[in-house]
């Protein structure tokens, strides 16, 4: 059988068209998802696979040019049963962060079965009802990523003051917790793998608050950790670093198969700084979607043209906001097929295919 459309344009192989999906399509845009959480709750729908698994379809039901479904939880729901006393306002509130060495070395390791029993079957459940030729990714936030909401309790606003704080106050133990977070995720990505999920993204959604020299030290080894524990399953591993312009070198020699780019470095530029080994994704800004039809169509194909036939994958520079016009969604992932398919038949062409 052959792989998925967005697993083969990870690998770099050729592709008939330009995959797309959209950063936080479950929830935040969709009426579906609003209606489901009314009543049952966020937590409720994660730890629920039968409802995951719809949250985790939905987007598809709805827009048929689609080519992957991102399995519903979050990047802080593997740590529920750690003691922190985590709950979500929206975003992930903690009782009790992290912030002496005695709590860290008190986090035992995960365990699947009883971290997150959920979740291996939510992805069985997606995996029967995804149309055909669709990936089903898994997901985790990056160790660096996932402690600065375990040590501010919460949203940084993006500085990652609390843990940047931390680390200068006690080094030893900031790096405890990262590889304690490193191995975490590693179980926690190949439980979603080996349940059935063709590729995961890793989330660094706030590595960008570190200087170059801070990332080398406390969040690419770590990146590094994690792609390697995974890489023996063959499933291609997607780094999502928004913001990370002074570090998309490091990045792209954390051993990730693809680099998710936010709108604020144009893909050419990207990929000269990355270099021809990884693959892209990104970077529509998902302003764009308030725009006319006509600004969407010209911006989505500018996307296009930068990413490329190869090793390219279509997505939004970061999260879809939550207002935004189902419309322009449509527009968007109506011109990614009919562009992105003409796109790759000319490479096809020139190459004598
Ligand atoms: O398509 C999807 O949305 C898939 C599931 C998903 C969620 N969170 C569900 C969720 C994914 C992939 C995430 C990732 C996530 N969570 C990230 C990394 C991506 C990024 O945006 O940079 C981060 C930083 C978080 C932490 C988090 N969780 C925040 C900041 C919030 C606040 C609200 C929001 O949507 O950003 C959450 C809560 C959350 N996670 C919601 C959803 C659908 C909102 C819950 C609600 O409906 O109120």
């Amino acid at each position: 059988m052959t792989a998925p459309l967005l697993v083969r344009a990870l690998r770099g192989e050729p592709v008939e068209r330009i995959p797309a999906w959209v950063m936080r399509q479950a929830g935040r845009t969709l009426p579906e998802y609003r209606a489901l959480k009314e009543n049952h709750g966020f937590l409720g729908m994660v730890t629920d696979p039968v409802i995951a698994a719809e949250v985790t379809l939905q987007p598809l039901a709805r827009f048929k040019d689609l080519d992957a479904a991102i399995l519903f939880s979050d990047i802080m729901t593997p740590f529920l049963e750690t003691g922190i006393g985590l709950r979500f306002d929206p975003g992930p509130v903690l009782e009790r962060p992290i912030r002496t060495r005695a709590q860290v070395e008190a986090m035992g390791p995960y365990d699947p079965d009883c971290d997150a029993p959920y979740l291996a079957p939510a992805v069985r459940l997606v995996k029967k009802s995804l149309p055909p030729g669709a990936a089903l990714l898994g997901f985790a936030g990056s160790p660096f990523t996932v402690a600065s909401y375990l040590v501010e309790g919460g949203g940084s606003g993006g500085e990652a003051r609390a843990v940047r704080r931390f680390a200068e106050e006690d080094r030893d133990t900031v790096h405890l917790l990262l590889r304690r977070l490193a191995e975490a995720t590693v179980l926690h990505l190949r439980q979603q793998i080996l349940a059935g999920a063709d590729a995961v993204q890793v989330f660094d959604t706030w590595g960008q608050a570190l200087s170059r020299r801070e990332y080398q030290e406390m969040d690419e080894p770590y990146l590094r950790l994690v792609f390697e524990g995974i890489a023996d399953l063959g499933a291609p591993a997607i780094l999502y670093c928004g913001g990370a312009f002074h570090q998309f070198a490091d990045a792209a020699a954390t051993g990730a198969s693809a680099l998710s780019v936010d709108h604020r470095v144009p893909l050419d530029e990207v990929r000269k700084q990355a270099g021809p080994r990884v693959a892209l994704q990104g970077n529509l800004d998902p302003a764009v979607l308030f725009g006319p039809r006509e600004r969407i169509v010209e911006e989505t194909e500018r996307v296009l043209m930068q990413g490329g036939p190869r090793g390219f994958v279509f997505n939004l520079g970061h999260g879809i906001w939550p207002e935004t016009p189902l419309e322009a969604v449509r527009t968007m992932l109506e011109t990614v097929r009919s562009i992105g398919g003409r796109i790759c038949a000319k490479a096809a062409g020139e190459g004598g295919a």
